[in-house]
Protein backbone atom coordinates (compact mmCIF):
# COMPACT_ATOMS: atom_id res chain seq x y z
CA UNK A 1 0.00 0.00 0.00
CA UNK A 2 2.67 2.54 0.98
CA UNK A 3 5.17 1.76 -1.63
CA UNK A 4 2.12 2.24 -4.51
CA UNK A 5 2.00 5.46 -2.77
CA UNK A 6 5.44 6.28 -3.05
CA UNK A 7 5.45 5.17 -6.47
CA UNK A 8 2.62 7.29 -7.90
CA UNK A 9 4.57 10.08 -6.30
CA UNK A 10 7.85 9.27 -8.00
CA UNK A 11 6.37 9.43 -11.20
CA UNK A 12 4.62 12.70 -10.44
CA UNK A 13 7.92 14.03 -9.58
CA UNK A 14 9.93 12.50 -12.58
CA UNK A 15 7.07 13.84 -14.68
CA UNK A 16 7.25 17.35 -13.82
CA UNK A 17 11.26 16.79 -13.80
CA UNK A 18 11.39 16.01 -17.65
CA UNK A 19 9.18 18.94 -19.10
CA UNK A 20 11.53 21.27 -20.43
CA UNK A 21 9.68 24.79 -20.41
CA UNK A 22 10.62 27.19 -18.32
CA UNK A 23 8.12 28.27 -16.03
CA UNK A 24 9.43 30.78 -13.87
CA UNK A 25 9.86 34.40 -15.93
CA UNK A 26 13.06 36.26 -15.09
CA UNK A 27 15.07 38.86 -16.03
CA UNK A 28 18.34 37.17 -16.57
CA UNK A 29 20.64 40.44 -16.70
CA UNK A 30 21.19 40.90 -13.09
CA UNK A 31 23.01 37.53 -12.97
CA UNK A 32 25.83 39.36 -14.69
CA UNK A 33 25.96 42.01 -12.87
CA UNK A 34 25.33 40.80 -9.00
CA UNK A 35 27.89 40.71 -6.36
CA UNK A 36 27.90 37.40 -4.52
CA UNK A 37 27.15 37.43 -0.84
CA UNK A 38 29.37 33.72 -0.46
CA UNK A 39 28.58 33.92 3.11
CA UNK A 40 24.51 33.59 2.20
CA UNK A 41 25.44 30.87 -0.33
CA UNK A 42 27.25 28.65 2.24
CA UNK A 43 24.23 28.92 4.61
CA UNK A 44 21.70 28.09 1.57
CA UNK A 45 24.16 25.53 0.41
CA UNK A 46 24.10 23.79 4.12
CA UNK A 47 20.24 24.34 3.85
CA UNK A 48 19.11 22.49 0.77
CA UNK A 49 21.88 22.04 -1.67
CA UNK A 50 23.81 19.66 0.71
CA UNK A 51 21.35 16.64 0.85
CA UNK A 52 22.15 16.11 -3.00
CA UNK A 53 25.49 17.92 -3.26
CA UNK A 54 28.11 16.89 -0.52
CA UNK A 55 28.75 13.72 -1.69
CA UNK A 56 26.68 13.57 -4.89
CA UNK A 57 23.42 11.71 -3.75
CA UNK A 58 20.69 11.47 -6.58
CA UNK A 59 23.61 11.72 -9.11
CA UNK A 60 24.02 15.69 -8.00
CA UNK A 61 27.57 16.37 -9.22
CA UNK A 62 29.80 16.39 -5.48
CA UNK A 63 30.77 19.70 -3.91
CA UNK A 64 34.24 19.17 -4.09
CA UNK A 65 34.39 17.67 -8.19
CA UNK A 66 36.42 20.72 -9.14
CA UNK A 67 36.89 19.32 -12.82
CA UNK A 68 32.63 18.85 -13.22
CA UNK A 69 32.18 22.30 -12.30
CA UNK A 70 35.15 23.66 -14.13
CA UNK A 71 33.42 21.54 -17.20
CA UNK A 72 30.01 23.10 -16.32
CA UNK A 73 30.98 26.69 -16.64
CA UNK A 74 33.02 26.05 -19.69
CA UNK A 75 30.30 24.76 -21.33
CA UNK A 76 27.12 26.55 -20.20
CA UNK A 77 26.55 30.20 -20.37
CA UNK A 78 25.54 32.28 -16.45
CA UNK A 79 22.45 32.13 -17.80
CA UNK A 80 21.88 28.50 -18.61
CA UNK A 81 23.17 27.16 -15.53
CA UNK A 82 21.02 29.71 -13.65
CA UNK A 83 18.07 28.95 -15.11
CA UNK A 84 18.76 25.18 -14.86
CA UNK A 85 18.31 25.79 -11.01
CA UNK A 86 15.60 27.80 -10.99
CA UNK A 87 13.61 25.71 -12.72
CA UNK A 88 14.77 22.30 -12.46
CA UNK A 89 15.96 20.27 -14.71
CA UNK A 90 16.98 16.48 -16.01
CA UNK A 91 20.46 15.98 -16.02
CA UNK A 92 22.30 13.10 -17.60
CA UNK A 93 23.11 11.62 -13.95
CA UNK A 94 19.81 13.04 -12.64
CA UNK A 95 17.15 15.16 -11.77
CA UNK A 96 17.79 18.89 -10.10
CA UNK A 97 15.12 19.82 -8.66
CA UNK A 98 13.61 23.46 -9.01
CA UNK A 99 15.20 26.13 -6.66
CA UNK A 100 17.50 22.57 -5.48
CA UNK A 101 14.40 22.09 -3.39
CA UNK A 102 15.20 25.71 -1.74
CA UNK A 103 11.63 26.94 -1.80
CA UNK A 104 11.95 29.82 -0.04
CA UNK A 105 15.11 31.07 -1.77
CA UNK A 106 15.59 34.38 -3.73
CA UNK A 107 16.49 34.75 -7.33
CA UNK A 108 20.08 35.62 -5.42
CA UNK A 109 20.01 33.46 -2.57
CA UNK A 110 19.71 30.69 -5.58
CA UNK A 111 22.96 32.64 -7.27
CA UNK A 112 25.06 32.66 -4.15
CA UNK A 113 24.25 28.85 -3.48
CA UNK A 114 25.73 28.60 -6.87
CA UNK A 115 29.11 30.85 -6.57
CA UNK A 116 29.50 29.40 -3.40
CA UNK A 117 30.18 25.48 -4.60
CA UNK A 118 32.46 27.28 -7.28
CA UNK A 119 34.54 29.09 -5.10
CA UNK A 120 35.46 26.03 -2.82
CA UNK A 121 37.14 25.03 -5.78
CA UNK A 122 38.52 28.24 -7.05
CA UNK A 123 35.77 29.25 -9.70
CA UNK A 124 33.21 31.78 -10.07
CA UNK A 125 30.54 32.52 -12.65
CA UNK A 126 31.68 35.71 -13.12
CA UNK A 127 35.18 34.61 -14.16
CA UNK A 128 33.47 32.89 -16.76
CA UNK A 129 32.51 35.77 -18.58
CA UNK A 130 35.49 37.73 -17.31
CA UNK A 131 37.80 34.78 -19.52
CA UNK A 132 35.16 34.54 -22.35
CA UNK A 133 35.81 38.21 -22.73
CA UNK A 134 39.69 38.08 -22.43
CA UNK A 135 40.32 35.20 -24.70
CA UNK A 136 37.82 36.85 -27.44
C1 LIG B 1 17.56 16.31 -4.90
C2 LIG B 1 18.97 16.48 -5.14
C3 LIG B 1 19.51 17.87 -5.44
C4 LIG B 1 19.39 19.01 -4.65
C5 LIG B 1 18.68 19.18 -3.33
C6 LIG B 1 20.13 20.04 -5.36
N1 LIG B 1 20.66 19.54 -6.51
FE1 LIG B 1 21.73 20.56 -7.91
N2 LIG B 1 21.76 18.94 -9.11
C7 LIG B 1 21.24 17.70 -8.81
C8 LIG B 1 21.40 16.83 -9.93
C9 LIG B 1 20.98 15.36 -9.99
C10 LIG B 1 22.00 17.59 -10.95
C11 LIG B 1 22.31 17.16 -12.39
C12 LIG B 1 23.56 16.34 -12.46
C13 LIG B 1 23.81 15.96 -13.91
O1 LIG B 1 23.18 15.02 -14.37
O2 LIG B 1 24.59 16.65 -14.56
C14 LIG B 1 22.23 18.92 -10.39
C15 LIG B 1 22.85 19.95 -11.07
C16 LIG B 1 23.15 21.18 -10.52
C17 LIG B 1 23.88 22.23 -11.20
C18 LIG B 1 24.40 22.18 -12.62
C19 LIG B 1 23.36 22.75 -13.55
C20 LIG B 1 23.62 22.52 -15.00
O3 LIG B 1 23.23 23.39 -15.79
O4 LIG B 1 24.21 21.49 -15.37
C21 LIG B 1 24.00 23.28 -10.34
C22 LIG B 1 24.69 24.60 -10.59
C23 LIG B 1 23.32 22.88 -9.13
N3 LIG B 1 22.80 21.61 -9.27
C24 LIG B 1 23.19 23.68 -8.02
C25 LIG B 1 22.39 23.37 -6.93
C26 LIG B 1 22.10 24.30 -5.88
C27 LIG B 1 22.64 25.72 -5.82
C28 LIG B 1 21.28 23.66 -5.00
C29 LIG B 1 20.68 24.22 -3.73
C30 LIG B 1 19.99 25.50 -3.80
C31 LIG B 1 21.06 22.32 -5.51
N4 LIG B 1 21.74 22.18 -6.68
C32 LIG B 1 20.28 21.33 -4.89
C33 LIG B 1 20.64 17.34 -7.61
C34 LIG B 1 20.30 18.21 -6.60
Amino acid sequence: MNKKIIFIFLILIIGCKTEESTTIEVNLDFINTYIPDINNGKKIFNYSCVTCHLYGSAGATILTDKKSWLELIEKKTNERIYLNVLNGFMGEKGPMPEKGACINCSDTDLLDAIEYILSINGLTLKNQKLNMNNNQ
